[in-house]
């Protein structure tokens, strides 16, 4: 996976950014025929190139071991890659409901799960994830240990509070995409996903039933960044 370019032009920072994660990666994640077919046919299905990395990958899974999480919620499916890392990480029994409004992406994760041998522990779910997060609430769903934010970014105030009601304390909270290169400072952004990560950010900095930190990263995806929070 190659994502090397900010505004259409590689910079050395960024040429030194993807060769660390190259060789960072080649010593911690082991080579994995699957993911790199799931990874290839996203490519080809011309999905875009916004998933995790297979070290970010590597990130979510651990952070699902460490916290034991058994339930989990994903908004924004996309290709299922993200979802597959976190699958992986499951203990026998343990379930993740992913959500994504593009009927095309879904079916594409569909496929993957079944490559990846992991169907049966995901629940894919199809339409915009407000109205999906609706259902599963009217279906008396039981809460989540951990829940993943990485769908429209907008959206992300909402799909906290959506989080905070599908939680239980202890749940893990993971935003991703909270830097956008350093953008979210800019306070006049005209960008509506800046925007929606600033107010995630001050609904959680006014929320006393989440702590968070936010860890900045480089890598292939450029400079952005994960938000972690847990319900108190
Ligand atoms: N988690 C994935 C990447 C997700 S990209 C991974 O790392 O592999 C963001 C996804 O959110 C896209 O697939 C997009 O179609 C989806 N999305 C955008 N708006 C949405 C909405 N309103 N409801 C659900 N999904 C949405
Ligand atoms: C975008 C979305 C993502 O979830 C991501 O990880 C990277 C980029 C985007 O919409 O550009
Ligand atoms: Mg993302």
């Amino acid at each position: 996976m190659k994502q090397s370019f900010i505004a259409g032009k590689m910079t050395e920072q960024q040429q030194l950014w993807d060769d660390v994660d190259r060789y960072v990666e080649s010593q911690l994640i082991p080579h994995d025929d699957v993911l790199a077919s799931i990874a290839e046919h996203n490519r080809q299905a011309e999905l875009p190139p916004i998933e995790v990395t297979d070290l970010q990958g590597q990130f979510l899974q651990l952070l699902v071991r460490m916290s034991g999480s058994q339930r989990i919620l994903e908004l924004g499916t996309l290709g299922g890659y993200s979802t597959i890392w976190m699958a992986r990480a499951l203990p026998e029994g343990g379930k993740i409901v992913t959500l994504e409004l593009d009927e095309y992406y879904a079916r594409t994760a569909a496929a993957n799960f079944a490559y990846a041998g992991v169907s049966e522990q995901i629940d894919l779910r199809v339409g915009a994830a407000l109205e999906q997060l609706q259902q599963l609430e009217q279906e008396g769903a039981e809460p989540f240990d951990f829940i993943f934010i990485d769908a429209d970014k907008p959206n992300n105030p909402n799909y906290l509070q959506w989080a905070l009601r599908l939680s239980h304390p202890g749940t893990i909270i993971v935003g991703d995409n909270v830097i956008r290169q350093g953008e979210v400072i800019d306070r006049h952004s005209s960008d509506p996903r800046v925007q929606g990560i600033r107010s995630f950010y001050e609904l959680i900095r006014d929320e006393v039933r989440i702590t968070a930190t936010a860890l900045q990263t480089v890598g292939e995806k450029g400079y952005d960044g994960f938000l972690i929070g847990i319900v108190n």
